[in-house]
């Protein structure tokens, strides 16, 4: 079992969580969900850094000071920007550790228009449709390789 370092990054809309859709998105809010994380790293002797972000920059910002801060891992739900944004796909492609892409809903089910992944070009594994248990999991992963 390794030790890392790990960054989980939330995209826009997803501090709503709880309140916003939750017969898609489930009622467990972002803390609960990050507690549950930070639980989960804390008993594995992993570091972990937790952010949200509605704006697309910021996440970049993020992103980019990983590479910089001994982060080993990221786990980013980039909410609706997995759809739309060259700028996520080309910041975790300067990036070298392992990446881990999760959505909550399982959006192969959903519009067309979230069939399509930048993310996934760079993503090591995705996760989708498993709600809050899809961080958990991602979270194993990383903590078992
Ligand atoms: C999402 C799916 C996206 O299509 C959507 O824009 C989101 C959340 C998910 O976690 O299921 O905001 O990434």
């Amino acid at each position: 079992m390794s030790h890392g370092k790990v960054l989980v990054l939330h995209g826009p809309n997803l501090n709503l969580l709880g309140t916003r859709q939750p017969e898609i998105y489930g009622h467990e809010t972002l803390e609960d969900i990050n507690n549950g994380l930070y639980e989960q790293a804390a008993l594995n002797d992993w570091e972990i850094a937790c952010h949200q972000s509605n704006h697309e920059g910021a996440l970049i910002d993020a992103i980019q000071a990983a590479r910089l801060d001994g982060t080993t891992a990221i786990i980013i739900n980039p909410a609706a920007y997995t759809h739309t944004s060259v700028a996520i796909l080309d910041a975790l492609n300067a990036f070298e550790g392992r990446v881990i892409e999760v959505h909550l809903s399982n959006v192969h089910k959903r519009e067309a228009f979230r069939h399509h992944s930048y993310v996934s070009l760079r993503a090591d594994g995705v996760i989708a449709g498993l709600g809050s248990q899809g961080y958990r999991a991602a979270l194993a992963a990383l903590i078992r390789s």
